[in-house]
């Protein structure tokens, strides 16, 4: 192979490499389009440990060439090779280099741990306790005791102080938009501090493998106004509609059928039932997703879930009830009917 076509082909290779940078900032799951000043951090260490990647990348590759192009010895004219051996300047040189390349990352990356994960929380802080299930995830504001699954609602501006506890075995909270990734460990709580900065909603993940469904363990940051958040809140404090304040007929017969029915052991619905176990449904038709954040919460997927949630969510603890045509219907209706 000739020297002109090796540097080709060494350049072709590189290309994917490079066309890889140019990731998108429309992608939902992306690190690179922070909207909290702790994902904004993350970004820009990554940026900064990149950029004296880059550096030594450059470096590295400026020596391959000169070594391969220009201090190559030619056939005919092949010298013996010297012992390096005994080279002080060389063992000095190949041993700070790697430490000084070390220190240069550790250095901004240590400041980002220091600086992202204070042991008290912020003053003024919303204070959130986020319970792993497997596969949902629970929400409680500490301050005004509303209870929601899968979508957080989070202001902005003002420091939101995650508790994170697990219900059963290791999860993983991560909103990549908001910031990294932090476990959840049954039987410890694990801390989580930011400032939401841009409106919008963020989709989440568990990303820590954690049984059949793990992959179906979705939730959505809801990030609002503080206006929009307080409408939020207040809208959830306000108790649901018993079954004889119900104007459609449909969702009243649902609300009579729901609080006899064993739903009623897993699920609370405020004034109805007190189960826990399972998502509060207080406000479940006010939510925009459903079964762990997989599906949009409509009523088709509702009835669809309820027929069978396994097929939907393998694993899932719920059972089906075996309920059809009518009862599913008003069932439906009343879920619905809960903003
Ligand atoms: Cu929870 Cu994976």
């Amino acid at each position: 192979m000739s020297r002109r076509s090796a540097l080709i082909r060494t350049i072709a290779l590189l290309m994917p490499v490079l066309s890889g940078c140019t990731a998108s900032r429309e992608l939902p799951m992306t690190t690179l389009a922070p909207k909290s000043d702790l994902a904004d951090w993350i970004y820009h260490l990554f940026l900064e440990v990149t950029l004296w990647d880059a550096g030594i990348l450059a470096i590295v590759l400026v020596a391959f060439v000169l070594a391969v192009f220009v201090f190559s010895t030619r056939v005919g004219e092949a010298a013996p090779p010297k012992s390096a051996a005994s080279d002080l300047g060389l063992e000095v040189a190949w041993t700070i280099g790697p430490a000084l390349v070390v220190l240069m990352i550790s250095i901004p990356t240590v400041r980002t741990i220091f600086r992202s994960q204070p042991r008290i929380a912020p003053e003024g802080a919303l204070h959130i306790k986020v319970t792993a299930h497997q596969w949902w995830w629970e929400f409680q504001y500490e301050d005004s005791g509303v209870k929601t699954a899968n979508e957080l609602h989070l202001p902005i501006g003002r420091p939101i102080r995650l508790d994170l506890v697990s219900a059963d075995v290791i999860h993983s909270f991560w909103v990549p938009q908001l910031g990294g990734k932090r476990d959840v460990v049954p039987g410890q709580i694990n801390e989580l501090t930011f400032v939401a900065q841009i409106p919008g909603t963020y989709p989440g993940q568990c990303a820590e493998f954690c049984g059949d469904s793990h992959a179906n363990m979705r939730f959505r940051a809801m990030v609002e106004t503080p206006d929009q958040f307080a409408a939020w809140t207040a809208e959830q404090l306000k108790p649901p509609l018993a079954a004889s304040q119900i104007a459609d007929p449909a969702a009243a017969d649902g609300a009579k059928m729901f609080a006899n029915s064993p739903c009623v052991t897993c699920h609370r619905i405020e004034g109805v039932s007190k189960g826990y176990i399972a998502p509060d449904l207080s406000h479940f038709g006010g939510r925009t997703t459903m079964a762990g954040g997989i599906m949009p919460n409509t009523p088709e997927n509702v009835a669809r879930w309820i027929t069978d949630p396994q097929a939907l969510k393998p694993g899932a603890e719920m059972p089906a009830l075996g309920l059809r045509g009518q009862q599913l219907n008003d069932l439906v209706a009343y879920l619905e009917s809960l903003k």
